[in-house]
């Protein structure tokens, strides 16, 4: 309802403790983690790509992730509003609004990819999918089709419902039903996976290091990377934040939701890459990866469309609640501007967000042709755009203002005096350096 924010008080809805760590990890696992995290990992070198990614993660991406916490639990607002009350100055809500901006163009393709997901745990139960072995073949004609359209629909029509419900009988109920099943169907998947003949070729590409492959771009890509899959620099874990209850303490929650995002992140590397082995396939390929790989390798699984159709629904749900998570940033948004409720907003933001990602649908696969500037197609640019500009944008944004414009970062965060020390220095040198060299390296100020 409209009355769930104050004026003075800002969000007055409210997570449980648990439920709130159930959502964070929701936001962070996603397609980061299952689709993007196993092909980059197949491009930039393997186990030591996932090496740099775990180091990115722990030292740049569990402060920003604590910093952005502290500033939505003391702010209560949305992205935009939190920065302003926080500091007491305007210009802070046209930089929140980057991150809010940028949120909601993640999502106009995020659930184009989402749509693919549904559409293959569908024709992997009905057994469809495995009526021709020509998976390139078939993932081509499919998103050169218009049906990726009726997916996409579906998914921000669930995503726009959820949000509608609100955060404890929607945001709260959802992930603490889901996340928990997606770890189980993940480790049974896993277990399949190890226990294939000849795995252990797959494991180690995955997990024993060759420091040869690494060059100085996939060190940024990690950094990039481990953003993405901590949700960062979107203002989606700022704006739970202003759901957090203050007896929560946000260092274990940090602790739990980077060690949840890793271990998601553990668990996709050990499917995906054991079965691409087996059979055969090539780690490297990009994009389509689990959708091309994958299928044939269930195929020539005993069960494997039933083992097949789980893993497409893990992954579809794995990525509504990621969905989730990132519609609520410019629904929080609308909610304060417009003082709307939260149906009116989520159905108004998540119509808005199909439409923008229409051009996406359409252009990824050429269903139609020619909607390309320089070389991308539109869908490209999207993807561009927000992983590589503004969210290392919105993080250097989130360091700045936690280092320099924020005194009361101290007092939120609630950490002893030598880790708050150690957060500060982060916070002020080593992730504003390294996320504006990312960003810098994508605007393509700079080259190696
Ligand atoms: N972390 C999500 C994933 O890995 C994606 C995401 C990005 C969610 C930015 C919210 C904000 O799929």
């Amino acid at each position: 309802s409209a009355s769930a924010i104050d004026p003075k008080q800002g969000m007055t809805e409210r997570f449980s403790q648990y439920g709130f760590i159930l959502a964070a990890i929701g936001s962070s696992v996603g397609l980061g983690n299952m689709w993007k995290f196993p092909y980059i990992t197949g491009q930039y070198g393997g186990a030591a790509f996932f090496l740099l990614f775990t180091i990115c993660l722990i030292i740049i991406g569990l402060p920003v992730l604590l910093a952005e916490l502290a500033i939505g639990r003391a702010g209560r607002g949305s992205a935009s509003t939190s920065l302003v009350r926080l500091s007491g100055k305007k210009i802070w809500g046209g930089f929140g609004f980057i991150s809010i901006a940028g949120a909601f163009i993640i999502l106009s393709y995020y659930a184009v990819v989402a749509g693919w997901t549904m559409h293959y745990a569908f024709l992997s139960f009905s057994g469809q999918l495995f009526s021709s072995s020509d998976y390139g073949g078939h993932f081509g004609s499919f998103i050169g089709s218009y049906w990726p359209i009726v997916w996409q629909a579906v998914v921000m029509l669930l995503t726009g419902w959820i949000v509608a419900r609100g955060v404890s009988s929607g945001i709260e109920k959802y992930n603490r039903i889901l996340i928990p099943g997606l770890v189980v169907l993940l480790i049974l998947l896993a277990v399949r996976a190890l226990t294939l003949e000849g795995a252990g070729e797959g494991v180690s590409f995955f997990l024993q290091p060759d420091f040869s492959k690494l060059t100085a771009e996939s060190a940024l890509v990690a950094l990039g990377h481990a953003f993405f899959s901590l949700s960062l620099g979107m203002g989606a874990i700022m704006t739970y934040g202003a759901y957090v209850d203050r007896k929560q303490s946000l260092g274990k929650a940090t602790l739990a939701v980077g060690s949840g995002d890793l271990l998601y992140a553990l668990l996709a590397g050990l499917i995906i890459f054991p079965t691409t082995f087996v059979f055969g396939l090539e780690p490297a390929q990009g994009p389509g990866l689990v959708f091309v790989a994958l299928p044939a390798a269930f195929s020539a699984m005993p069960l494997g469309a039933w083992f097949g159709g789980l893993f497409f629904v893990l992954l579809a749900i794995a990525a509504l609640t990621s969905a989730v998570s990132i519609l609520e940033v410019p629904v929080a948004w609308v909610r304060e501007k417009f003082g709307w409720g939260r149906a009116g907003a989520a159905a108004f933001t998540a119509f808005l967000c199909f439409l923008v990602g229409l051009p996406s649908a359409v252009s990824v696969g050429g269903a139609v042709p020619g909607i390309e500037f320089m070389g991308k197609t539109f869908f490209d640019w999207m993807d561009f755009l927000s992983s590589n500009i503004i969210l290392p944008l919105g993080g250097l944004i989130v360091t700045l203002f936690a280092g320099y414009f924020w005194k009361g970062a101290a007092k939120e965060a609630g950490l002893s005096t030598w880790w708050f020390n150690l957060w500060l220095f982060m916070m002020r040198w080593v992730a504003p350096v390294l996320v504006g060299l990312v960003f810098l390296y994508y605007a393509g100020v700079i080259r190696f």
